[in-house]
């Protein structure tokens, strides 16, 4: 079976005055899809979703919703639902009214609102708060009842934009539990706009990273976390451990990097493409580092330094070591038994050559 494009996103560009804020944006959205916007502040995220909504018309390229081209069509004719990101409920209406306003304008019957009313307020389980006013609700249970609204017209497409951010630590990430359950179930494709990189990875089919207005990379999470195209990708996805240096030496399929710190590390599948004497940045993600008390002489993928610090995070503690002048970063679970983290204590770090992504150094 042929896949079916949603939404077709074609060089898009957006200026303000003479301000490019996005361009050359290609991207294609499979029916029934959950793709992430994920990107710093400022980075073209809420443009690009409303040039999709409607709300704004791109100055450049072409936007296709089910195959048709949408530039300058209103947004209450691509039949989708959206959750904004500042976006505040209807205050003088109840739950019940602010859900229905949008089936109420498209002239469907009172006992057909009351039956889907009911139905998206099971939905997001919040059968309970109908006949109450927006201020009687918590956060939480006014971005449900937005996710609600944006839901019961059964649009074709749903935008959401940082629907979470307002929220605290716990109740994110219930929601975002919630959100993922919906999406299983109902399976509407979905664009969501976030900065943060937990959410996305969490929730997405495939993640859009943004950076500057450009798109650094489509993946899904695994290869975004995984392979990413930048720098900048893999920075911002999560902590890393950066180590400059230059290239030693090629062997067989692996790369040989010394550090300025004086460190061999060895690379599987690095881009071999990097010549010796080139400088290249070496990045290793704390979990990826294991530590031992024993301190057998250095050599390849391992660094004898002393402990400094040491968190207690609950599941994980995180470590910094000095070694060869370079700090490195160790997240261990905390089930790890064997080398006890006392600051000052004499300890080794390793890690397994496939673990290890280098980059040409950036210039400038
Ligand atoms: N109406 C406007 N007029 C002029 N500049 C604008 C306008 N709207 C947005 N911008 C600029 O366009 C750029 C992209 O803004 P956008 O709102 O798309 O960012 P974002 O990625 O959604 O950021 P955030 O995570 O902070 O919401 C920013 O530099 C912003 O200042
Ligand atoms: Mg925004």
């Amino acid at each position: 079976m042929s896949k079916v494009i949603d939404v077709e996103l074609r060089s898009l560009m957006k200026k303000f005055q003479n301000n490019i804020v996005v361009q050359d944006f290609n991207l294609q959205v499979e029916q029934g899809e959950f793709v992430s916007f994920l990107g710093p502040s400022g980075c073209g995220k809420t443009t690009t979703l409303n040039m999709i909504a409607g709300f704004l018309d791109p100055d450049g390229g072409d936007l296709l919703i089910k195959g048709q081209r949408m530039n300058g069509v209103p947004p209450y004719k691509r039949e989708l639902g959206m959750v904004f990101q500042t976006y505040s409920l209807f205050p003088h209406m109840t739950v019940a009214e602010n859900i229905a306003y949008g089936l109420k304008l498209r002239k469907i019957s009172k006992s057909q609102i009351q039956e889907r009313v009911g139905r998206v307020l099971d939905l997001v389980k919040l059968p309970h708060v109908a006949d109450r006013y927006p201020k009687q609700l918590s956060g939480g249970q006014r971005q449900r009842i937005a996710i609600a609204r944006a839901l019961v017209i059964e649009p074709s497409l749903l935008l959401l934009d940082e629907p979470l951010s307002n929220l605290d630590a716990k109740l994110r990430e219930e929601l975002r539990d919630e959100l993922k359950r919906l999406h299983q179930e109902i399976g509407v494709t979905t664009i969501f706009v976030t900065h943060d990189q937990e959410e996305a990875l969490s929730l997405s089919d495939r993640i859009v990273v943004m950076n500057h207005g450009f798109i650094e990379q489509i993946g899904t999470p695994k290869d975004i976390y995984n392979r990413p195209a930048s720098e900048f990708v893999h920075t911002f996805i999560g902590k890393t451990n950066r180590l400059e240096g230059e290239v030693a030496g090629h062997e067989g399929d692996s790369l040989i990097i010394q550090t300025i710190g004086g460190l061999l590390v060895e690379a599987k599948s690095a881009n071999l493409m990097l010549l010796p004497g080139q400088k290249a940045t070496v990045f290793i993600r704390p979990e990826k580092i294991r530590l031992s008390a024993d301190t057998a002489p250095e050599g390849r993928n391992r660094a004898n330094g002393q402990l400094k610090l040491s968190s207690f995070l609950g599941s994980y503690t995180e470590c910094e070591v000095q070694a060869n002048g370079h700090s490195i970063s160790v997240k261990l679970q905390t089930v790890d038994k064997g080398v006890e983290l006392v600051p000052g204590k004499a300890v080794s770090c390793s890690w397994d050559a496939e673990d290890v992504l280098v980059m040409p150094a950036e210039r400038g």
